[in-house]
């Protein structure tokens, strides 16, 4: 595991931004596993600014994203599919027909899961998947207690990740209650993984997660046992883990 200190916010989104622009660059047709959510917005806003410049080209790149809420519209503002239209796909230039998220209106949820994972196998598997972590240590949608080795799967939402989420609609009961999310074992078969975090209010979640004991409790605990997983973090996001 590769530790990235930045000292804040704006550094964390900067660093792990150019990291994504190295896989693009290294690789102009790799698959781009996104994630969606407050700490991202930083680093596709670099993206967006390099490519403005000229110097990254998103013709040939694929994206598949971790999740979506179920029962929600593309065009609803608080879908994923909006959120990563507004943050990156309508402000480069990939192709809109290679970014995909599972379907928030299907109306079969276990023929919708079984598809996305035909879909990423299709793709060749994910080359570099990008991801956030809630404040219990979820990585996707994959709540405390979910085993380690679920394909893509309809979950429910835990309490707490309502609660999170409330701030971006109007009260919690607008917070969708389901949601499609690629499994632990969809997001340990990307060949690399890029852990971004950022916030004192994480920092005992991503002591657990990088030096506590692999567990479901703690989802992301479970990124200690895969090859190539690179964490950037701001230091109030690392606080519990400095001494002095
Ligand atoms: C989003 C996702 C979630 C978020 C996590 C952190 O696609 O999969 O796991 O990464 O909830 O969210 P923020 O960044 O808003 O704190």
């Amino acid at each position: 595991m590769k530790i990235c200190k930045a000292s804040d916010y704006k550094e964390m989104s900067r660093k792990a931004a150019k990291i994504i622009a190295a896989q693009i660059t290294m690789k102009p047709d790799c698959v781009l596993g996104l994630a969606t959510g407050s700490t991202p917005i930083g680093l596709y806003k670099y993206l967006v600014k390099w490519y403005r410049k000229g110097d990254l080209d998103f013709s040939e790149v694929t994206t598949v994203n971790l999740d979506e809420y179920k029962g929600l519209p593309k065009t609803n503002n608080q879908s994923y599919d909006f959120f990563m239209r507004d943050n990156l796909f309508d402000r480069v230039n990939i192709e809109a027909s290679n970014t995909y998220l599972p379907d928030g209106l299907a109306e079969d949820s276990e023929s919708e899961c079984e598809r996305y994972e035909k879909l990423i196998r299709k793709l060749g598997g994910i080359d570099l998947q990008l991801l956030g972590m809630g404040h219990n240590g979820h990585i996707g949608f994959n709540e405390p207690g979910e085993a380690f080795d679920l394909a893509t799967h309809c979950v429910d939402l835990q309490e707490s990740t309502i609660q999170a989420n409330k701030r971006f609609f109007e009260s919690a009961d607008d917070v969708p209650k389901q949601a499609y999310s690629m499994g632990i074992g969809t997001i340990m078969k990307a060949r690399k993984v890029l852990l971004v975090v950022s916030g004192k209010d994480k920092a005992e979640t991503l002591k657990k997660a990088l030096y506590g004991p692999i567990t479901p409790k703690v989802p992301a605990s479970v990124l200690q046992m895969h090859p190539d997983v690179t964490v950037v973090a701001d230091a109030a996001a690392f606080s519990q883990m400095e001494r002095g």
